[in-house]
């Protein structure tokens, strides 16, 4: 404190270089420490991990999940509080005690997929601040709890218990089992936290070759082969066939109270059913309950939904069923006056039933149906196709002030392959790629971009916004459009900007889930990494690189800014991410690969000695104790 405290949103630190080790590297003058990682026990009383990885499925539900994603902490007071974290896949290739066979994944065994269901879903762990200093989880607090692939969930809102909902084993449609994908998340206002739904679809499949995806399947991408997870034959409710209704009740976002943990966490559909990436959620000036989500798919679309009802800031009981009724908004970028600016002006088109051609004779028989098949009734008002649009973060510091980070995107322009548009194979209304436009204006865009926009009155429950391009991500060492922005340079060169969110001094941080080939588009951009932007100048330096093989996704601060939380998501995958792959058989070998190419590839954090790679959360404290950042 004192006249000699750096100005808010001070950025201060000397930037780190790139890297292509297997550590996290963070500036001078701040240290990182390992918190909590895949395998941990959670729950009071559960056993440690087993670093074969051949923990049971019972111990897996009681244990930290794998791939941390999104994150947010709850304070309990000074020197405590909750993290509520997502745990958004497993990694098959680690996941199982390996025999030595090449024939190790058997998701037919029905314990198999349960563990791989109990290794999804959400953490919720105290954590406390030491005298030292340094931050650690509390083992057996009795707020610490796992949710998982199959834990009960109420659904609500306007499209419970409508047909399309309804199972075998839930005759009402109100009642869903698990959370899956769960990638971004958010926090309200009244101190819950809002976990997104995001690639449901790849767990699903059939071996019944009469399977012919519906309209509603396909543009949500499900298809007989999934992602090869091959759940479907160790547990019906995920064969398509079977249970064609199961994948509907997925794809929502989920409020959890992590404060009560006896609580029911609850889908609430009145948001809409799509790839959520994450939930920002920030009040308008009238205080109704604003939540922003990105629908991470190449040439989808960005999202808002507006609560009917005011939240109370006196009153946290309030916000309790504000989710549950609104209006659920879809985002068109137009050019503006001055055309090739990378500017422009926006509408939030509604999604509403009975309005822009969201009737009976297309397909939307009421409210409900509009929100389960939320894409199509996108596709029919004519929202903008953006180049995957990941994250949101709001600039609590000046109302009205949005970004959202689009990743990056093969399927645009003049740009033919792969032929289709959608990354399930599909295409959209019209079956068109989309040309570039203002708001995605590369056609070939393999870096990404962030843009910017400012509603209306800095009112975020405006229905038109003014907008702009805040930084291209590009490579200087290429040419022409693939250098990105002028705010791109060689000191601070990345691709594919994911995570994104604003601290409490208004400054953007910016997380990557790209290529770390270091090597061609990529030459010279080392592994994934985290950035910090002033908003103000749009300079951006590199902050932090993380182990080979990792994204680098989810952030969130104490109130004072001065502990940052961070997840390390998926240290050491081998060959191109499989979050979304379309088969594991290149990891049927993982046992020979590991024993035979010990360096080949990170085993962060445990050493090289480690079994296994683990995804963890990491604490950064600045080591003289001040705001991160500066
Ligand atoms: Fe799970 Fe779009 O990242
Ligand atoms: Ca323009
Ligand atoms: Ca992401
Ligand atoms: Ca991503």
């Amino acid at each position: 404190g004192g006249s000699d405290a750096p100005a808010p949103g001070t950025i201060g630190f000397k930037a780190v270089t790139t890297s292509s080790g297997s550590s996290v590297v963070v500036p001078e003058g701040y240290t990182a420490d390992i918190l909590y990682r895949w395998g941990d026990p959670c729950v009071a009383g559960a056993p440690e991990f087993a670093t074969d990885a051949s923990q049971s499925w019972e111990a897996q539900e009681v244990q930290s999940g794998d791939n941390h994603d999104g994150i947010n902490f709850f304070p309990i007071n000074e020197t405590s509080g909750l993290l509520a974290m997502n745990h958004e896949y497993i990694n098959p290739e680690y996941f199982f005690a390996v025999t030595g066979s090449e024939d190790w994944y058997h998701p037919e065994v029905a314990a198999n997929t349960k563990k791989m269901l109990a290794g999804h879903g959400v953490s919720v762990i105290e954590v406390r601040k030491g005298s030292d200093g340094k931050w650690s989880y509390v083992k057996n607090s009795s707020y610490n709890r796992r949710i998982t692939g199959y834990t009960p969930i109420t659904l609500s809102g306007p499209a419970a218990g409508h047909d399309l909902l309804k199972t075998a084993a839930d005759s009402t449609g109100t009642e869903a089992l698990g959370t899956l994908n769960n990638c971004g998340a958010g926090q309200t206002p009244w101190g819950t936290y809002i976990t997104c739904e995001e690639n449901f679809n790849g767990y699903f499949g059939t071996d019944d070759s009469t399977f012919v995806p519906s309209t509603l399947q396909n543009r949500y991408g499900l298809s007989a082969a999934g992602f090869a997870y091959g759940w479907h034959k160790g547990d019906p409710r995920f064969d398509l066939v079977a249970n064609p209704n199961e994948p509907h009740r997925h794809g929502w976002i989920v409020e959890i109270d992590p404060y009560t943990p006896t609580s029911k966490p609850k889908k609430r559909t009145a948001l809409g059913r799509f790839k959520h990436e994450n939930a920002e959620c920030v009040l308008s000036k009238n205080n109704r309950a604003v939540v922003y989500s990105g629908d991470d798919e190449r040439n989808e679309y960005l999202y808002k939904f507006v609560s009917d009802g005011v939240y109370n800031p006196a009153n946290k009981a309030s916000g309790a069923n504000l989710l549950d009724s609104g209006t659920l908004y879809v985002a068109r970028f137009d050019a503006g006056t001055v055309t090739g600016d990378n500017q422009g002006s926006g509408v939030w088109l509604p999604l509403v039933w009975g309005q822009n051609g969201l009737t009976p004779e297309n397909g939307f028989a009421n409210q409900a149906e509009v929100l389960i098949k939320a894409r199509q009734a996108a596709d029919r008002v004519g929202a903008t196709m953006m180049d995957r649009p990941e994250w949101v973060a709001a600039n609590r510091t000046k109302a009205g002030e949005v970004f959202v980070a689009c990743t990056n995107n093969n399927r645009r322009g003049s740009n033919d392959t792969p032929s289709s548009n959608k990354a399930d194979g599909s295409t959209t209304a019209g079956s068109a790629r989309p040309a570039v436009d203002e708001a995605n204006p590369r056609a070939v865009n393999n870096w990404g971009h962030v843009i910017r926009w400012n509603e209306a009155g800095a009112d975020a429950a405006a229905t038109t916004f003014t907008w702009d391009i805040f930084v291209i991500a590009g490579n200087p060492a290429l040419e022409g459009a693939k250098k990105g922005s002028a705010n791109i340079t060689a000191a601070n060169t990345f691709n594919s900007p994911d995570g994104i969110q604003v601290d409490p001094e208004g400054r953007l941080w910016i997380q990557t889930d790209g290529s770390f080939n270091n090597t061609g588009d990529y030459v010279g951009q080392g592994n994934n990494q985290m950035l910090v932007a002033d908003i103000n100048t749009k300079a951006i330096t590199r902050f932090l690189v993380g182990p080979d093989g990792c994204e680098v996704t989810g952030v969130c601060w104490t109130p004072d800014g001065k502990t940052m939380f961070i997840n390390i998501q998926h240290p050491g995958e081998v060959g191109s991410h499989p979050n979304r792959p379309t088969s594991f058989a290149p990891y049927s070998g993982m046992d020979a690969f590991i024993a035979n190419n010990p360096t080949a590839f990170s085993k962060w954090p445990d050493g090289a000695s480690a079994g296994r790679p683990r995804s963890a959360t990491v604490v950064i404290r600045k080591n003289d104790g001040g705001v991160i950042g500066t």
